[in-house]
This record gives C-alpha cells, sequence and structure tokens, in this order.
C-alpha cells in the first residue's frame, strides 16, 4: 500500500530536473502522475518512466493550460516546479522582455496552476500543493538573479497567503527551498561567464559542485514529498534547516 494510492498528482516541470525526481518519488507512494512541461520528449520519457501521464504544456499559456488540466482531470496533489534562473547578469544589462517573461513562468506559472486546481480540491475535502521556492527568495537574494529572486520571493507570499485561505479545508499548501540541487539549472548557470555573473555568484557554484556539495534531485525530492505527504500548512521549508 502506497501512501497516495489513488491519488493523482500534477508536476509542473517535469520532464527533468528536480521535478522529474519528483514525479518518480510520487509515483513510487501510489499517485498516478502527471507530467507537465514544454519539452515533448522528455515529457514522455518522464510519463513512461513513471507509468504516469505526458502533458505538454508551457504554464504561461493560458488556453493550452487550461485545456490540458481539463483533460487531465482532477489532482489531488500538486507540486509548482516549472521555472528558469534567467536572465542572468547586472539589471541594467539584461534583456527586460527576459526579465518579465522569467516572471511570468516562475510566479504566475504556479499561480495559474494553483488557480486551477484549488476549486476541485476544496470541494473533495482533500489536497496537498508545493510550490519550489529557493533561498534566493531570503535577503539579500541571488546576486545577479534579480528577476530569479523577486519572483522566488513573491511565490512565498502568495503560498503563505494562499495557506491561510485554506486552514481548515482539507487543502494545504507550502514552498520547499530545495537547496543547490544538481540539474542542468546548474549546469546552466556555471557555464555563465565570470563578467556577466560576477565572482560571487561564480565561485559559489562552481565552489559547490567542485567539492560535490549539491544535492542529489532524489534527495530533494523525498524532502518535497515528505511535506506533500505531511498535514503541514503554510510553512516556507528549507531543506538545510535542522528540523
Ligand atoms: N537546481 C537548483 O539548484 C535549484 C535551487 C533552488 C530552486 N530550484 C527550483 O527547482 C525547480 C526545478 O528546477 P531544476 O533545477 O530542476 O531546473 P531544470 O532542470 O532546468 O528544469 C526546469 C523544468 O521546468 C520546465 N519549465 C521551464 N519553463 C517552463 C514553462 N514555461 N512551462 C512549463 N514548464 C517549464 C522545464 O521544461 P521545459 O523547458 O521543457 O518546459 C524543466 O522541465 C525550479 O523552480 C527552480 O527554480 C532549483
Amino acid at each position: 500500500m502506497g501512501a497516495l494510492d489513488g491519488r493523482t498528482a500534477l508536476v509542473t516541470g517535469g520532464g527533468r530536473g528536480l521535478g522529474a525526481a519528483i514525479a518518480a518519488s510520487l509515483s513510487s507512494h501510489g499517485a498516478h502522475v502527471g507530467v507537465l512541461s514544454r519539452t515533448a520528449a522528455e515529457v514522455r520519457r518522464v510519463a513512461a518512466d513513471v507509468g504516469g501521464t505526458a502533458l505538454v504544456a508551457d504554464v504561461t499559456d493560458p488556453d493550452r493550460l487550461a485545456s490540458t488540466l481539463q483533460r487531465f482531470g482532477e489532482v489531488d496533489v500538486l507540486v509548482a516546479n516549472a521555472g528558469v534562473v534567467w536572465p542572468l547578469g547586472p539589471f541594467a544589462d539584461v534583456d527586460i522582455a527576459a526579465w518579465e517573461e522569467a516572471v511570468r513562468i516562475n510566479l504566475f506559472g504556479a499561480v495559474r496552476v494553483e488557480r486551477a486546481c484549488v476549486p476541485g480540491m476544496i470541494a473533495r475535502g482533500y489536497g496537498r500543493i508545493v510550490s519550489i521556492s529557493s533561498g534566493a527568495a531570503n535577503a539579500p537574494g541571488m546576486p545577479s538573479a534579480n528577476a530569479y529572486s523577486t519572483s522566488k520571493a513573491a511565490l512565498d507570499m502568495f503560498t503563505l497567503h494562499l495557506a491561510g485561505e485554506l486552514d481548515g479545508t482539507g487543502v494545504t499548501a507550502n514552498a520547499v527551498r530545495p537547496g543547490v540541487v544538481d540539474t542542468g539549472m546548474q549546469t546552466f548557470m556555471r557555464d555563465q561567464p565570470v563578467d556577466q555573473v560576477g565572482g560571487q555568484f561564480y565561485e559559489r557554484f562552481h565552489g559547490l559542485h567542485d567539492r560535490g556539495e549539491l544535492i542529489a534531485p532524489s534527495t530533494a525530492a523525498e524532502f518535497v514529498v515528505d511535506v506533500l505527504l505531511s498535514d503541514r500548512n503554510g510553512e516556507v521549508l528549507d531543506i538545510r534547516t535542522p528540523r
């Protein structure tokens, strides 16, 4: 018997990285998992691996997202994980359209998916939501990643307000800061030239990698799923914080 037998889960950004690991963990606990992101080949591969459903959609495309979620049906467990770390660099230099697009993905993408799922969760008296945040949400944030830090800080506040409204409904909402996880996002960050991201950023992320201190996606995924299996509500949980 799995703790999530008979439950349906949705993982945005499930095609690779942390989202793929979360999809695998949810499946191992018995959930039927919808794996949603833009790259069809990745979505299909992960969905096949976990025996779930492939959902190819962009979280910033309202019509496509709505029709995809409608086709998938009721969601009991939601992980709003889709995210991007770009654009990286000084605010005066970065492409402002990319800045806005990052906030659309990291913040509005999560808000839109949660808005689609929450009414049904409340009506059924059960739901578990985790939004994947970041340590960058805490001051001083992540240097050179202004849009990312801003969007994750807003995502934390959104989560806390939503959780307050959900109190007593059987539905919970928490944010998880998963630490520095060994995914393509970290590879992308290490690939940026030092004169674009600055010495502090460059040395921090190269150092964590070179010292073997990145967190395995499976370890971060287990932390996320532990939160989803609990009755916690309205918390911003950091994998590095001893509990
Ligand atoms: N890795 C870290 O160190 C770290 C640390 C703290 C927090 N996080 C957070 O963890 C989450 C997962 O990151 P990751 O490290 O696993 O990154 P990743 O390997 O780059 O994966 C990101 C996932 O999000 C999807 N995605 C991006 N834009 C999307 C969009 N518009 N619509 C739908 N899906 C979209 C990507 O798929 P497509 O591009 O195919 O759509 C991909 O599946 C993110 O929210 C990130 O901010 C990561």
